[in-house]
């Protein structure tokens, strides 16, 4: 007896094996036909039963969503669809779904919302589109670990709860262990962090890259992979509160070597999974391909998912000044009918998800990195160069996600570091730690942070970030 994955029966042909599968039944038709899926790939082996020599009770607890087990013989499959089936001799029920209580759930068979999946976030992943969503993210996962395990970089656990604000954009979560209706405060009546758990103001990280810094002028190349978070109260199909992250981290590495690193990992994950998941791919494209017939002419995708996935892999990214977008932007029409919601006026403009998009999908139509930002709309970590008003950052913006990377060559001159600090009025006392690596040994470095759920986005198609994570975190939404 075999106890046996659908996923490694489907691929047999030892016929006449004496098996046992365990999964939910996806579909029971003519008494006969069970259709039966245990996640380990998005096809269901069918399992033939005898009804005229079955229990009738025991027939009747064969519902859709029921876990059962079936034992029998595999075959060669008569009818179209499948190569091979089960004939069943037994089948025992592990676990019973009431029909009356299933119709009102996403597991009842027939078209559900986006919405109505995303209420029912527990059992959405027992549907193809999940099934296939969640084991594409686990897959890409691996292929992230792979690709950096191959190349030398070592893999760090940087805090969850930081004393420091990486981006310093403040939009952050507060950890705290102070009774809330009864906070201890100073005499000035701001709240006395010396009583709190840390003894210190903490929070929840938005971005590991400052310790990541540390462990890459010592290890030399480093990764993270860990949650982030985030409390931007942005409702939009790109943004969750809490997202996972990829921050590699290099030493003796400058931004031209940054922007060649994450061309090649991006390349090698979106190849990995090509090579590796090509059901998953396939339903995943052809999903896509029909919720694109519903969208007018102009919006449908002229590529299909794989030849997304292709292009990207077989196509140099563009890599582009911001001076240069700057300008293309300016010349642009939507530009110049005024279309943006914001206009471009002049050199120094923050670029919105808008004109990242104008760039990526109507003007080169294929990725694009942008690199020297003007300095005041970055972070303060990034190195200045030589005009004294741009910074070493680059983003990489793809088609239909806009930002998926963003990233820079640090500012590695205690001196210089110092200054904008000061400048952007953040305490040394509190970033003690990284100004030391500055004094011990510094020397030029580079990382980038790439938005894991907006690559599982990109490789499955799906609109919606909210789609691509198990459990979703976004303002007004923290169910499960
Ligand atoms: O551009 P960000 O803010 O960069 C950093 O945090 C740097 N410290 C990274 C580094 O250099 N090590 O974020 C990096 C990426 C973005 O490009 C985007 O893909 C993703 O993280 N991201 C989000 N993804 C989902 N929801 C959000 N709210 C996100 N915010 C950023
Ligand atoms: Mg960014």
């Amino acid at each position: 007896m075999i106890k046996a994955k659908v996923a490694d029966l489907l691929n047999s042909t030892q016929y006449l094996q004496e098996v046992a599968v365990k999964g939910w039944v996806r579909a029971f038709r003519s008494n006969r036909f069970i259709a039966l899926n245990d996640g380990s790939t998005i096809n269901n082996i069918q399992c033939v039963i005898n009804f005229e020599k079955m229990d009738e009770a025991l027939l009747k607890r064969i519902t859709v969503g029921a876990a059962i087990k079936v034992t029998g013989t595999l075959q060669e499959s008569a009818g179209s669809g499948q190569k091979v089936e089960v004939q069943a001799t037994s089948v025992e029920i592990l676990g019973d779904a009431d029909p009356e209580e299933v119709k009102f759930t996403i597991l009842s068979p027939k078209k559900h919302s986006m919405e109505k999946l995303r209420e029912q976030a527990h059992l959405r992943v027992r549907t193809n589109t999940f099934g296939a969503v969640m084991r594409l993210r686990s897959k890409l996962s691996f292929a992230v670990h792979s690709y950096f395990q191959q190349n030398n970089f070592h893999y760090v656990n940087t805090p969850i709860i930081t004393g420091s604000d990486a981006e310093g954009a403040g939009e952050m979560f507060k950890v705290t262990s102070f009774d809330l209706k009864n906070v201890p405060k100073n005499e000035d009546g701001s709240v006395d962090y010396k009583e709190d758990f840390f003894g210190k103001e903490t929070n929840l990280t938005v971005s590991g890259q400052l310790e990541a810094e540390t462990y890459a002028l010592g290890l030399g190349q480093v990764y993270t992979f860990g949650p982030t978070f985030r409390a931007e109260n942005s409702n939009t199909s790109r943004h969750l509160a809490e997202f996972w992250m990829i921050e590699p981290e290099m030493a003796f590495c400058d931004l031209d070597g940054n922007m060649d690193l994450a061309e090649e990992f991006i390349k090698y994950i979106l190849k990995y999974v090509l090579e590796n998941c090509a059901d998953d791919l396939a339903f995943l494209e052809q999903r896509l391909a029909q919720e694109d017939k519903s969208k007018p002419e102009a919006e449908r995708s002229p590529m299909s998912l794989t030849e997304k996935l292709k292009f990207v892999i077989e196509n140099n990214f563009r890599r582009v000044s911001y001076s240069e977008a700057i300008d293309i932007l300016k010349d642009s029409k939507p530009n110049k009918k005024k279309k943006f919601k914001y206009v471009i006026e002049e050199w120094g403009a923050d670029l919105q998800s808008e004109h990242e998009r104008y760039l990526v999908e109507k003007h080169f139509k294929c990725p694009v990195i942008l690199f020297d930002y003007p300095a005041n709309i970055k972070a303060f970590y990034m190195r200045l160069n030589e005009d004294g008003k741009t910074v070493r950052a680059m983003d990489i913006l793809f088609p239909g996600i806009g930002e998926i990377v963003g990233g820079s060559q640090r500012e590695e001159r205690l001196d210089v570091l110092r200054d904008k600090m000061k400048a952007l009025d953040i305490d040394e006392k509190e970033l003690w730690w990284y100004l030391d690596t500055r004094k011990f040994g510094t020397c030029v470095h580079s990382g980038f942070g790439l938005g894991f759920e907006r690559l599982v986005q990109f490789a499955t198609g799906m609109s919606n970030i909210r789609d691509v994570i198990p459990f979703p975190r976004t303002p007004q939404n923290a169910e499960f």
